[in-house]
């Protein structure tokens, strides 16, 4: 059932505690080199402040080891939303302290407080009760727009909602979104469908691929996982990256696709890890010794975009080479252009796809860019996450 959504409840007046993915790349002069996940958070934010309401976030950061790290504070991606919302924003210096709780106890309509890291705290990891009280306390609603980590249980996911009692629990816009793109549009898909999988692992991509096989048209294999492919077929892969011990899955998923299965028909390789290294382009499975597969070949890549152009739903995860490092970009390229110019829905998973689509310049040419890494992949899984399934349904 849809969940009810921030738009659902009447905010004027009330704190709504609201769960964020704020976990964003900081450079060493800790600046955000990447604000898509602030960004799409700002329409449940303005949401609340444009009609009265009082917003405290909360997120994480990094992996701090529950305790205080300045290298991981909140602040930059507080000071980076300020910019973008273009008002001021408070900042607590703690989560569940004194800095917290008096800034929180005196915010006005219109206000947006954001607290410290999450997991300065044992508590959040850990869901603990009394951790998840304090932080449900101060507020009147819950939110969730957290869709990067609506795959994990912390505290402020799972725990703090479920502290709420009573009191409205909801989605934002962003997790509405996501679910939308990465679960509804894939039960219904307009068809052909057709999923674009690559990456460097086979064992990451396994349940997606095994979901996909069962509801896609065609699922297209790219990047490293393809040579654990190769080598099961029985072909020469030189130095390319394997999973060894994942040969035997990798011929059952072989023998489950049949022909929905596509694999690369050539390979771009190269004699080193080098930009400037001797390059080959051999079929498929005949990599010479001494040389790795670095990328999907011509061929492969002139294939992959036709499927994708005659397909009316796109699903793509992981890219097809080391995009990275040109010309073993040129898989990855043509597979996003390909995307960018079908009029299908076309739906890019978060992490390395999303990084890959936003460098070459193609993220407005798509229907959907995910904020999740981790969590696009569960979705694409076809798994049910704890922390929304425990959201108010409309
Ligand atoms: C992510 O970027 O994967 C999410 O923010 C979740 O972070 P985590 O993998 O450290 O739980
Ligand atoms: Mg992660």
């Amino acid at each position: 059932m849809a969940k009810k959504t921030i738009q659902d409840v009447p905010v004027a007046g009330k704190t709504v505690l609201m769960r964020v993915d704020f976990n964003v790349p900081l450079d060493d002069q800790k600046r955000v080199t990447d604000d898509r996940r602030v960004r799409m958070a700002l329409p449940s934010i303005r949401s609340v402040i444009d009609r009265g309401g009082r917003v405290i976030l909360m997120s994480h950061l990094g992996r701090p080891k529950d305790a205080p790290d300045p290298k991981y504070s909140m602040k930059p991606a507080a000071d980076k939303l300020a910019e973008l919302l273009g008002k001021p924003v408070l900042f607590a210096n703690d989560v569940i302290g004194d800095d917290a709780r008096s800034k929180a106890a005196t915010l006005a309509a219109g206000d947006v407080l954001v607290l410290e890291n999450l997991r300065f705290y044992p508590g959040e990891k850990k869901g603990d009760a009394a951790f998840a009280q304090a932080l449900a306390g101060m507020a009147d609603i819950y939110c969730n727009d957290a869709f990067g980590t609506c795959h994990r249980k912390d505290a402020s996911m799972v725990a703090v909602p479920q502290a709420m009692g009573g009191k409205p629990k909801v989605v934002g816009f962003l997790v509405e979104k996501e679910i939308q793109y990465l679960s509804e549009a894939i039960a219904n898909p307009k068809r052909p469908f057709v999923a674009i999988l690559g990456g460097a692992k086979v064992s990451d991509k396994i349940n997606v691929i095994k979901n996909l096989l069962a509801i896609c048209d065609q699922v297209l294999i790219g990047g490293a996982m393809a040579y654990t492919f190769a080598l099961a077929r029985g072909g020469q892969i030189g130095n390319s990256l394997v999973e060894k011990d994942k040969l035997d899955l990798a011929k059952e998923l072989i023998a489950a696709g049949g022909a929905k299965l596509v694999l690369p028909l050539d390979d771009h390789c190269g004699d080193s890890f080098a930009p400037d290294c001797n390059k080959k382009t051999t079929p498929a499975g005949q990599v010479p010794d001494g040389y790795q597969g670095l990328d999907i070949g011509p061929q492969t890549a002139a294939l992959y975009a036709k499927l994708i152009k005659d397909a009316q739903t796109v699903v793509w995860n992981g890219p097809m080479g080391v995009f990275e490092m040109p010309p073993f970009d040129a898989g990855t390229k043509a597979v996003a252009q390909a995307i960018a110019d079908s009029g299908a829905t076309s739906i890019i998973g978060g992490g390395d796809s999303a990084a890959a689509i936003e460098l070459l310049g193609f993220a407005d040419q798509v229907s959907h860019v995910s904020t999740g890494g981790g969590a696009s992949l569960e979705m694409l899984e076809g798994k049910k996450f704890a922390a929304v399934e425990l959201l108010d349904d409309k």
